[in-house]
């Protein structure tokens, strides 16, 4: 039987991989590519939904931090830090519990969904949640690393995008070729840039024979790129994109400009209502990952998208990392009612 062993053995040879790097994987990558009947009624396309929420820890890091710590691992590396809205940290803490390291987390304290906060804390990181947000994190993250032994894990380590590239290559080969178009959020605006890498290589080795349009999608409160300047401070909903300066700007602008998309923003309530269809069809993303089908129902409702496109948008984590998200968000409420079977009966009949 040959079952999936991860990114570092599924995608070898397009990743800078050596003899010395250590085989790590938690078994991440080779997530599904879910067909969107409703999303594609709506908008006269063919959508589909990358569902990164099945990664180990529930988010597409996973594909850049199996790499980015295996690297630090062959460099000898004894520790890794970062800063980060959640997701980051919460993989971050994954692959150093799983090779043995520390791992070192600042995090904008209130601002970081509690899953993302649970599985840091169970994984055994060192927290610290500092009274600021993720921008002023990561400059402390850069600026301790340049003299503590540790290496830093946040996108701006190169490895982070290479890995992150193997959700293009993945998409690419489940279509057998590559998409009219991608949507995809945006916060620290790694991973549009990533994604575009992984395109690009995939093109120049003829494994496809077109490049899709990257369009990115911030949120209203946080939309620096589409602004064209830093937001001091940054707010939205969606914390994980609750970032005021992307570090990866000038790659994400040029993925944008390179392809022929767009980079646009999306309200709080688009994401809101996004997040709700999404999950209409079954299919559970936290509230980030909905600015990508916000993006493509604002691209729609403005007369962008042609008819049979073929659409891939993004959904980057997985909808349990923010549990307080989706009870606030919900139109209902459980009915509470005693263990009486006629009650129980009744309200089951009314409830059909
Ligand atoms: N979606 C989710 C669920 C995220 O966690 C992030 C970023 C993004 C989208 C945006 O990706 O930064 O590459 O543009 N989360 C980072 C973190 C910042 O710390 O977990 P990006």
């Amino acid at each position: 039987m040959q079952t999936w062993q991860g990114l570092l053995q599924g995608y070898r040879d397009w990743l800078p991989i050596t003899e010395k790097t250590p085989n790590l994987t938690l078994c991440e990558g080779n997530t599904p590519l879910i067909y969107s009947d409703r999303l594609s009624d709506r908008v006269g396309a063919n959508v589909y939904f990358k569902y990164e929420g099945l990664n180990p820890t529930g988010s597409f890091k996973d594909r850049g931090m199996v790499l980015a710590v295996a690297k630090a691992l062959e460099e000898g590396s004894k520790a890794v830090i970062c800063a980060s809205t959640g997701n980051t940290s919460a993989s971050a803490a994954a692959y150093a519990a799983r090779s043995g390291i520390p791992s070192l987390i600042v995090i904008p304290h209130g601002y970081v969904a509690l899953g993302k906060l649970a599985q840091a804390l169970i994984y055994g990181a060192r927290v610290l949640a500092i009274r600021g947000n993720f921008d002023q994190a990561l400059e402390f993250v850069r600026r301790s690393a340049e003299h503590l032994p540790v290496t830093v894990v946040n996108s701006i380590n190169p490895y982070r995008l290479e890995g992150q590239q193997t959700a293009a290559f993945e998409i690419c080969d489940a279509l057998s070729e590559a998409p009219d178009r991608l949507c995809i959020p945006v916060g620290n605006a790694g991973n549009i840039s990533a994604y575009w890498k992984g395109f690009k290589a995939y093109y120049s080795k003829q494994k496809t024979s077109s490049l899709p349009k990257m369009c990115g999608f911030e949120a209203e409160g946080a939309a620096a790129l589409v602004k064209g300047q830093a937001i001091p401070h940054p707010e939205t909903f969606a914390t994980a994109i609750r970032i005021g300066n992307p570090a990866s700007a000038h790659l994400a602008m040029q993925a944008v400009n390179e392809s022929g998309g767009t980079i646009d923003f999306v309200t709080d309530d688009e994401i809101r209502s996004a997040y709700q269809l999404i999950a209409s069809e079954g299919v559970f993303a936290e509230p980030a990952s909905a600015a990508s089908v916000a993006g493509l129902l604002k691209l729609h409702e403005g007369g962008r998208i042609s008819r049979d496109e073929t659409i891939v948008c993004v959904l980057t984590g997985n909808g349990l990392k923010d549990p307080d998200s989706a009870v606030k968000t919900s139109a209902v409420e459980p009915l509470v009612i005693d263990a009486d079977e006629a009650q129980v009966t009744m309200a089951l009949e009314r409830m059909l």
